[in-house]
Parts: C-alpha cells; sequence; structure tokens
C-alpha cells in the first residue's frame, strides 16, 4: 500500500498547518526545509505519510481522484467548489469572513437597477443573493477584488475579509457579512472505508493538537 497522503493548500494555510502537524507530533522538517520539492515525507506517524503541496482547488481534486487521502483547505474553496468529499475538522486556522462589500457612502441596496457584483467566488455570490431573491450579474475576477468597484466595474463585490485593511485602503467598506471561514480537514470517502484506523489515529492527533497543551 502506498504511503497515506495528505494533501496541504500551498500559501496562506501551510505555516500553520505544519505547525499544528508538529504540535500533533509529526516531524514536518521536509515540509520546513521543501525547497521546490511538492512530495514531502512526513516522520512519526504509525506507517509512512507523505504530504503534498497544492493549490486549494487542485487539494480538492487529488483528494476526490483518490491519489491524495486527506486534505486541509479552506472553507472559501469548499463553498465555492463543493465536492464529494467528507469534512471532519475544523481546523480554526485560516479564520476570516466572506462579506459584501461596496464603496464606502454608497447606498449599495438602494435604486431598483441590476447590481453587478465583482468575486473570486461566483458561486458563493450567487448564493448569497439567491438567498435575498435579489437579481444580481456577477463577474468573476481572479484576485484583487476590490479594484472593480474603484474601477467602476462593479457595485459591490463578495470576498475575503481578514484585517480589513484592503477595503480601508480602497474606500470599500462591509456592507453585510456573507459567512466565516476558517481551513477544515477533508477526507476521502474510500480511503476513510479502507484506511478507517490511520486516518482517525492522524484526525485525533491533529484534534488533540487544536488544543492548547495542558498547563
Ligand atoms: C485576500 C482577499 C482580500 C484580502 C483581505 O486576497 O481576497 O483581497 O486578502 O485581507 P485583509 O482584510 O487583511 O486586507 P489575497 O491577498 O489572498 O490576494 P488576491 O486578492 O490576489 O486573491
Amino acid at each position: 500500500m502506498r504511503p497515506l497522503r495528505i494533501a496541504l493548500t500551498k500559501g496562506r494555510l501551510e505555516d500553520s498547518a505544519a505547525a499544528l502537524m508538529e504540535r500533533a507530533g509529526f516531524d514536518c522538517s521536509a515540509i520546513r526545509d521543501k525547497g521546490r520539492r511538492l512530495l514531502l515525507p512526513v516522520g512519526g506517524g504509525d506507517g509512512p505519510i507523505e504530504v503534498v503541496l497544492a493549490k486549494a482547488g487542485d487539494v480538492i481534486t487529488y483528494l476526490e481522484h483518490g491519489v491524495c487521502d486527506l486534505g486541509v483547505v479552506g472553507k472559501d474553496v469548499i463553498m465555492e467548489r463543493g465536492g464529494q468529499f467528507f469534512e471532519i475538522l475544523d481546523l480554526g486556522f485560516g479564520r476570516c469572513g466572506f462579506a459584501l462589500a461596496a464603496p464606502d457612502g454608497a447606498d449599495f441596496y438602494g435604486g431598483y437597477r441590476t447590481k453587478t457584483i465583482a468575486t473570486k467566488y461566483p458561486n458563493v455570490a450567487r448564493r448569497f443573493f439567491g438567498s435575498k431573491d435579489m437579481d444580481v450579474r456577477v463577474i468573476k475576477i481572479e484576485g484583487s477584488v476590490e479594484l472593480a468597484p474603484v474601477l467602476g466595474l462593479a457595485d459591490g463585490i463578495v470576498d475575503l475579509v481578514e484585517t480589513g485593511a484592503t477595503l480601508r485602503e480602497n474606500g470599500l467598506r462591509v456592507v453585510e457579512p456573507v459567512a466565516q471561514v476558517s481551513a477544515r480537514l477533508i477526507v476521502n470517502a474510500a480511503s476513510l472505508k479502507l484506511r478507517k484506523r490511520e486516518i482517525e489515529a492522524i484526525a485525533e492527533r491533529l484534534e488533540a493538537g487544536l488544543r492548547p497543551a495542558a498547563e
């Protein structure tokens, strides 16, 4: 049998995920010293474990195709993309919020004209406005979404807000929160059946790592 594979989202969540694994007693020195390698051995498990570093959407793709067993991915990506897997643990880091934001001083909900929303998360945005029975035009933007209302392309954005600095520094403000997000541990459905014992052991150790150490 191949080593158990855990797919971690590269970038923002990567350090916190490695730190959690270390608190759970895994040896993550290969992750800490990875260079350009993307498939890395992790020590300290009951059996061999490999970590894969990938973009968030790809974490889900690898997991759904069964080439990775476990994954660490943001709830934002899960909400946008959906998929066939189990979400088994809220890992608590990567905490931020989805919000509807608009130019400071604008009356976003005022008037009868159909509003245009720019977002990296069109499904999340459509669901949010759908739940209000509000018709909007959604334009998909790949990044720096805050630019769209500043340039006059959109009336508002649905995006992640962490500190609020990007909104503030671009003359925007939160109109309404949409959802809270954080990193989640997800599992391939077949792996959960076939390698249940190994997966549960890792999940239990990670869960214990979430709790502050006893005094
Ligand atoms: C995210 C998000 C906001 C910003 C929010 O973007 O899309 O733009 O961070 O953070 P803040 O509230 O602390 O300012 P990211 O930096 O990931 O880059 P992107 O906009 O290119 O996706």
